[in-house]
């Protein structure tokens, strides 16, 4: 029962809607009755003001730019934690003793190779699709390939497809990056952690060996870390929505993958990249800065603003601050790119543009330097957001799943079309 209610005068008639009061963040108007009570919709495009779900997995305070997860803050779990470990808090809500630990890595590495038989999807693009394509088809396939881990009302199922989902996505991203340059895939080696793995899947050829720098696979765990998940961002409530209708997993994330690529959401870290290279050198920033701020023009500056933080982001904070390490350890001195990022940074935090309208760099903004730092071309930028977000698309699947009172979504609309009107022959039009 809701403790505060408020009341809708509509007509001169009085309605009583319950506010409900979450353990942290505003309180939350109930009308999940008001179509029935009132005969009225809320109208929200976009989802501004709307609670689409009740969750108890991650938290946001866009104003104070904090990001907690199970009511861990972030800057916490980058710094003292890794990404298996945040996979596991994630999922099953929290931190894992020792012996859990270990038991949930041994499950996920046993978990990492794919079916043989889908190497042949791979073979059926052409090698220059973008990986983002490539990873959109071939996780939509695994629903054709794990027939017994697609029963949505079997818990031990759920539990089996989401280890599926979080061990084979860097599989199934660097085999997308392999195929993309024409080179062998390279199978995952289980001896090594999630990250090492992931940069020996990606840059390793049979010929040669290669050693995995631990220095890089510890910036690669973090960067994991920092995108594992978001709470209820467009990809998840991609997610979501797909799974309300009782939808199997693998289509459920292949729904969210889709949705990520766009550059409003995680394609920006491409973008971002793109654009910094394109401004190119620091002088170039103020026609960069202009455009961004004339609404004639549709430019954006990428990997800056976002709908929940009114604040610095603070997986930016800890980004930028990888980047300056990774940059300085691999013995990158001056790269041009982190220095038109930072001026850029610099400029935007002092125009009363951008101050007005809260516009601070996202997490997008900085990632992009490290993986390229790394070896990674920009269209793996994309794809690697989609493996580390996969945690959280299955957690939040999972809760979902788990809830009594779960419904398909099914927004309405305000109809602004013809009213009804008498089919015309063809010769009368
Ligand atoms: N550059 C210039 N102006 C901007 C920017 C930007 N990056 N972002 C927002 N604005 C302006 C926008 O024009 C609008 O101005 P006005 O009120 O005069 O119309 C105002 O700020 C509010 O923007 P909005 O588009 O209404 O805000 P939103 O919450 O709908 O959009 C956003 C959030 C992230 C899509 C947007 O800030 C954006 O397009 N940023 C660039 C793309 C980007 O970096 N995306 C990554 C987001 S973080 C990672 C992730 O979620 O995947």
């Amino acid at each position: 029962m809701a403790d505060k209610h408020a009341r809708l005068t509509i007509d001169g008639k009085d309605f009583d809607l319950p506010i409900l009061s979450p353990t942290d963040g505003p309180d939350v108007l109930d009308i999940r009755k008001l179509y029935g009570q009132v005969g009225v919709f809320t109208y929200d495009p976009g989802f501004t003001s709307t609670a689409a779900c009740d969750s108890t997995i991650t938290f946001i305070d866009g104003d104070k730019g904090e990001l907690l997860h199970r009511g861990y803050p972030i800057d916490q779990l980058a710094a003292k934690s890794h990404y298996l470990e945040v996979c596991y808090l994630l999922f099953y809500g929290n931190l894992p003793t020792a012996a859990e630990l270990e038991q949930f890595e041994s499950l996920v590495t046993r978990h990492t190779m794919i079916h043989e038989q889908m190497h042949y999807f791979f073979r059926g693009f052409r090698r220059d699709s973008h990986p983002m394509a490539t990873m959109v088809g071939v996780v939509g396939a695994m629903s054709a390939f794990y027939h017994d881990s697609l029963d949505i009302n079997d818990l031990h199922q759920r539990e089996v497809a989401s280890i599926r989902l979080i061990a084979k996505m860097p599989t199934i991203a660097a085999m997308a990056y392999k195929y993309s340059i024409g080179q062998p895939f390279v199978y995952p080696r289980n001896d090594l952690d999630y990250a090492a793995n992931f940069l020996h899947m990606c840059f390793s050829v049979p010929a040669e060996p290669y050693n995995v720098d631990p220095i890089l696979a510890r910036a690669m765990d973090r960067i994991f870390t920092l995108h594992a998940d978001h709470e209820q961002n467009a990809s998840t409530s991609t997610v979501r929505l797909a799974s309300s209708s009782g939808a199997n997993p693998f289509a459920c994330i292949a729904a969210g993958i889709a949705c990520l690529w766009g550059p409003a959401h995680g394609g920006a870290n491409q973008a971002c990249l793109e654009m910094l290279r394109e401004i190119g050198t620091v002088d170039r920033i103020p026609e960069y800065i202009a455009r961004a701020k004339d609404k004639n023009d549709p430019f954006r500056l990428m990997g800056f603003g976002h709908r929940v933080y009114k604040n610095f982001d603070p997986r930016a904070k800890v980004m930028k601050q990888s980047a300056d390490e990774v940059l300085d350890l691999m013995g990158i001195e001056n790269n041009p790119t982190l220095q038109v990022a930072k001026e850029l940074e610099r400029i935007a935090l002092e125009d009363p543009y951008f101050i007005e309208k809260k516009l601070y760099p996202n997490v997008d903004f900085y990632s992009g330097i490290i993986l390229d730092a790394m070896g990674f071309p920009t269209s793996m930028f994309t794809p690697i957001f989609a493996l580390a977000r996969t945690v959280g698309w299955v957690s939040q699947w999972k809760e979902q799943l788990s809830d009594p009172q779960l419904k398909i979504g099914r927004p309405r609309q305000l109809y602004l079309g013809d009213t009804r009107r008498d089919y015309v022959e063809i010769e009368n039009r």
